[in-house]
């Protein structure tokens, strides 16, 4: 595990947008796995003006994102969909882009569906993740077991709580996401965890103490062969 540590959020953007670059650079015609929330928005922006700049050109590149809320309109402006258009798929020109269809009538047949158009895909080259304050990767949030393949999940009050502040009060917030599993994260050949902010301080620290939490999906990822973790000053303060 290559682990590098950034003065600020904006240079782990640009470390992370690096990764990328070579990434693409090596392989125009990757498999890309993504992530929502706070934490990748400085690197799409990053990544959508080295585009602009023709620094990386992405035409032949995939992309797969990791979770979306259930159920939800893709047209929602809080909806996964609608987040990955404003922040990255209108300015970047993917040969395509795919999520998991939080419209979907059968959440099952949804999963099984996405999985297997990873896998014709051939599996993902380069998977990027966040971690939530509690550990969880995707949407596999803390648990006794995971689910190997992509599934229907019921969030946990603190994931609730934290992403809250997305929605409006007149909005209703979905209970329920469904996510890719532990085992296309894990299957993907290069992982990429980006981790900024002081509120991550402590379960950085708790991810890199040298234990093997089962509680804490974010620990498989010690066990992956190929793994890059960008943290920012913040998120690495207490880690030893
Ligand atoms: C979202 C996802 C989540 C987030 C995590 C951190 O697609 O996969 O695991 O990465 O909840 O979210 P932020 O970046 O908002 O702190």
């Amino acid at each position: 595990m290559k682990k590098i540590i950034c003065k600020d959020a904006v240079l782990a953007a640009q470390a992370a947008a690096d990764v990328f670059e070579s990434q693409i650079n090596e392989k125009p015609e990757s498999v890309l796995g993504l992530a929502t929330g706070s934490t990748p928005i400085g690197l799409y922006n990053e990544l959508a003006s080295r585009c602009s700049a023709g620094k990386i050109d992405f035409s032949k590149a995939r992309t797969f994102n990791l979770d979306e809320y259930y159920p939800i309109k893709a047209e929602h402006r809080q909806s996964y969909s609608a987040f990955m258009d404003k922040h990255l798929f209108s300015k970047v020109n993917f040969a395509s882009t795919h999520l998991l269809s939080g419209e979907a009538l059968d959440p099952y047949e949804e999963c099984a569906r996405y999985d297997a158009e990873i896998e014709f895909a051939g599996g993902i080259d380069l998977q990027l993740l966040g971690i939530g304050r509690n550990g969880h990767i995707g949407f596999n949030e803390p648990a006794v077991s995971y689910s190997m393949g992509s599934y229907l999940v019921d969030l946990t009050e603190g994931t609730l709580k934290a992403n809250s502040r997305f929605f409006d009060d007149d909005e209703t917030q979905p209970t329920q996401a469904l996510t890719m599993g532990i085992g296309p994260i894990f299957k993907a050949r290069k992982i990429l965890l980006l981790i900024t902010g002081e509120d991550k301080a402590d379960i950085t620290k708790k991810l890199f103490g040298g234990v093997l939490h089962t509680d804490v999906p974010a620990c498989f990822l010690l066990l992956h062969p190929n793994v890059t973790v960008i943290l920012d000053e913040a998120a690495a303060a207490r880690m030893k």
